[in-house]
Order: C-alpha cells, then structure tokens, then sequence
C-alpha cells in the first residue's frame, strides 16, 4: 500500500503524548466530587472540545490530506485514504473524578470507521498521562508500552483459556436501558469468572488485555474513537478482538481476549446478549 507505518506511529505516540499533557495541564483546579455534577460535567466537556481541537490541529499540520473523525466534532474528509479516528478524553468520568485511569487515544484507520467490518485499524497510540504510560502499535509491528521512566517493552496479551481463571473487564454505556442489559448479562457471567474489573476507559481496558494486566475485556455500545487505537495495540500484542461471533467489532459487541479464551467468551456473550435482551 505504501503506507508508512512507523511513521504514521510515531505521529499517533507525538500527538497522543501532547494531547495528553494538555488535559493534565489545563485541568481545571476544583474539577472533581465538590462540583455540582452537571457544572463539573460542563468543564469536562469544555476540556475534551478543548483537546479534540489541539489533536486536530497538530495532526492537520502534519499530513492535511488525512480524514478525521473524533468523538466532539465528527468527520472532516481526506483524501490519502487515511483517517485518523480520535478520542481526546477517553475515561472522562474518571478525568472529572481524578482517578487515575484516563487516556488520549489516537488512531490511523483505513476505511471507513463508520461501517463495522470496512476498516481497520493500521496504527495507534493510546496515552495516559498520569501514568506517564504510552501504548502503542502499528500493523505488523508488534504492541509496545513505554513507561513514565522510558523503559519500553514488547506486549503478550495472557494465555488463559478457561472462563473459570479469567479476569474480565467490561464497561457501562451512558443510557439506563442499555445499562440495564448490561447489569442482566454481566449478573449471569460473573458466577462463571475469577472476576471483573471496571476501570472506566475502553481504551486503556484494550490496552490492559495487550499488557496481560487482564484476560479480556468487553463492551457493548462502543464507537469507533472508543476502539481503533485499543484494537490494535490488543490484536499486536496476539490478542484476538472481535464481535458476536463470526463478526467484526461493533456496536453490537466488542470482544477483546487472548487467543485461547476469545472463543468461548465470544460464544458465552453471545448466548447472555440473546437472553438480555
Ligand atoms: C467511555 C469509557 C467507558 C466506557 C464507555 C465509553 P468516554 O468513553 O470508555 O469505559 O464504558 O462506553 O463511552 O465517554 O469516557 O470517552
């Protein structure tokens, strides 16, 4: 295709690395549980608009033919065949909250990141910046993590492969009905699973299952911006992410698992979604 990858990693590591700084250096002093919950909410959204426009521009700058996609201001087209699809706060209850588990992701994709199954992700970056952790990857060349000292090492996604032994992490979406769904469906798994973890940032959970640091993760009611960073990092560091099964990730369902457990997890979900819903 004549992509060049690397470059298109460095680029996601530069961008997601700033961005990130920005929405630790601009926080707003006071943000956080004494706030009134909607002016708080307000402040958060002002701070993500805020970082969407830094990532625009620092990525506009350096290759103006690209499309863009982020989750503040939708789709600005390209023409390179290249979109990069952004999230400029994933985790913003635990940004207003100031737990520690918040992250910029950053994306190159090609296809169409609004159609499940006609684009992939080709490289990305995912940055927290209070861990001073950054993950990243691009296709075919393996998932990597650089921490706060600079140490940089390759990711093995875990190996477990019974339901019995794994630690899970999923997440909630923001409206009640789906909420309830996913209450119903996690109620029957959790019998059948070491444990669950929500840590609050879809992103950083598809960089978890990469690390091992959990066995597998998954959500229901993810957008593109949420997953395309995440994705790759997981599926480089061996992982398998996927949706029901037979099918891409979707709206519908993401499944992200080392290769052993991806299967049956996948088929176990399927099953629970059917009766949820
Ligand atoms: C949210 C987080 C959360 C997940 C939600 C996402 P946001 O993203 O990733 O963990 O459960 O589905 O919407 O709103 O913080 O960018």
């Amino acid at each position: 295709e004549g992509l060049d990858l690397a470059a298109l990693e460095r680029l996601a590591v530069d961008t997601a690395h700033e961005a990130g700084r920005f929405i630790v250096d601009e926080r707003p002093g006071g943000l956080g549980v004494a706030q009134t919950k909607s002016s708080a909410t307000d402040v958060v959204t002002v701070m993500d608009q805020g970082c969407e426009k830094l990532l625009r521009a620092l990525l506009g700058a350096a290759r103006p033919d690209d499309a863009i996609l982020g989750e503040e201001d939708g789709a600005t087209d390209g023409t390179s065949g290249i979109t990069w699809v952004v999230d400029p706060i994933d985790g913003t209850v635990n940004y207003l909250y100031e737990i520690p588990a918040y992250c910029v992701s950053v994306g190159a994709v090609v296809g169409d990141p609004t159609r499940p199954g006609h684009w992939r992700p080709v490289a990305g970056a995912v940055y927290n910046p209070v861990s001073g952790e950054m993950f990243h990857a691009r296709l075919g060349g393996g998932a990597h993590l650089v921490d706060a000292a600079g140490q940089r090492r390759r990711l093995r996604a875990g190996e477990v492969g019974t339901l019995g032994q794994a630690l899970v992490a999923t997440g909630f979406g923001y409206r009640a009905e789906v909420r309830r769904a996913q209450a119903a469906v996690l109620a029957e798994l959790i019998p059948h699973i070491r444990d669950i973890r929500r840590a609050g940032s879809a992103a950083l959970d598809l960089c978890a299952v990469a690390a091992g640091r959990v066995d597998a993760y998954y959500e229901r009611g993810l957008n593109p911006w949420d997953l395309a960073a995440g994705w790759l990092v997981a599926t480089e560091a061996g992982a398998v992410v996927s949706g029901l099964p037979g099918r891409p990730p979707a709206k519908e369902l993401v499944v992200a698992a080392g290769a052993p457990l991806a299967a049956a997890l996948g088929a176990r979900l399927a099953d629970l979604m059917t009766v949820a819903d």
